[in-house]
């Protein structure tokens, strides 16, 4: 289904392209060949209604799952048939709906883990341990400060709050210091208060990061979203700038009429 490339001035290159991804399970077409080009430094976020095929189509970018057809490009690299440890090396990182957390161990653990993960070889090689923590040591100062957690650092992943426990995920990814971070509703379970918090950290990544985001609440979706792409039934319906979104015909045919208008003024 092809639909018309918003001009966004102030984006980057395309740094992810897919093209005709598919996804069956037995008969069950999942995805039905997605077409999706994602800027750098953009919030790009992916939209519909439950079911639609959004978690699957991240399974598919990232590597969790296999594609039954289509192509995947990510920073100039075919990674349409590579595992998912390799596209995480090639800056891909993660945070998806299951918590993913070590519950009995500090926040600062929880990233350090985060952050070997990046280079598992670097674990089990003792010459390069040192060099390994230094760098983990950075990376987890910094990642603290992005995410708002100094002061939780020494605190057991198990007694934050649920707003915190997503922002840490959040932070789990950014362990990774990858160059697209994918968000599977990053925003679900929580109150008011976090969810503001939340919303200025995604939009605070976009410096230097790309952000993949699947995201249900509307109001967040319109305030941060560079492009947005609606899916529906394995397809995408529709896809451009927030405002375009919000006023397609389509779309809000489709599901969003009342969400949209009638969640802002
Ligand atoms: N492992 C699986 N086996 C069979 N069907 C699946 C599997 N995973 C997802 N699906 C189906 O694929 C469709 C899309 O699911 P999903 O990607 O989770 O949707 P969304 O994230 O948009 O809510 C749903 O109908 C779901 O039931
Ligand atoms: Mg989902």
């Amino acid at each position: 289904m092809s639909t018309p490339q918003p001009t966004l001035p102030q984006a980057g290159p395309v740094l992810l392209e897919a093209a005709g991804v598919e996804k069956r399970y037995d008969k069950f077409v999942a995805l039905g060949g997605v077409d999706i080009r994602v800027r750098a430094n953009t919030v790009h976020s992916v939209i519909g209604p439950n079911g639609a095929g959004k978690t699957t189509l991240f399974h598919m970018l990232t590597g969790t799952k296999t594609v039954s057809g289509g192509k995947i490009m990510f920073d100039g690299h075919d990674v349409t048939r590579e595992p998912d440890y390799v596209r995480v090396r090639r800056g891909m990182a993660r945070s998806f709906q299951v918590t993913s957390l070590f519950l009995t161990l500090p926040v600062r653990e929880n990233l350090r883990l985060a952050a070997q993960g990046v280079a598992p070889t670097q674990a089990l090689n003792c010459w390069s341990a040192p060099v390994g923590k230094l760098s983990s040591a950075d990376t987890i100062a910094s990642v603290l400060a992005r995410v708002g957690m100094e002061r939780f650092a020494d605190t057991p992943a198990g007694n934050l709050s649920h707003g915190q426990q997503r922002r840490l995920e959040v932070g789990m990814a950014l362990a990774a210091r990858p160059k697209a971070i994918f968000l599977d509703e990053p925003t679900s379970g929580m109150g008011i208060d976090d969810l503001d918090e939340m919303k200025h950290l995604i939009q605070s990544l976009k410096k230097d990061h790309t952000v993949v985001l699947i995201e249900h609440n509307m109001s967040i979706v319109m305030d941060i979203s560079d492009t947005v792409t609606v899916m529906q039934q394995g397809r995408v319906l529709a896809e451009g700038l927030p405002g375009d979104i919000r006023n397609d015909e389509r779309v809000r045919k489709a599901y969003l009429g009342n969400m949209i208008t009638g969640g802002k003024a």
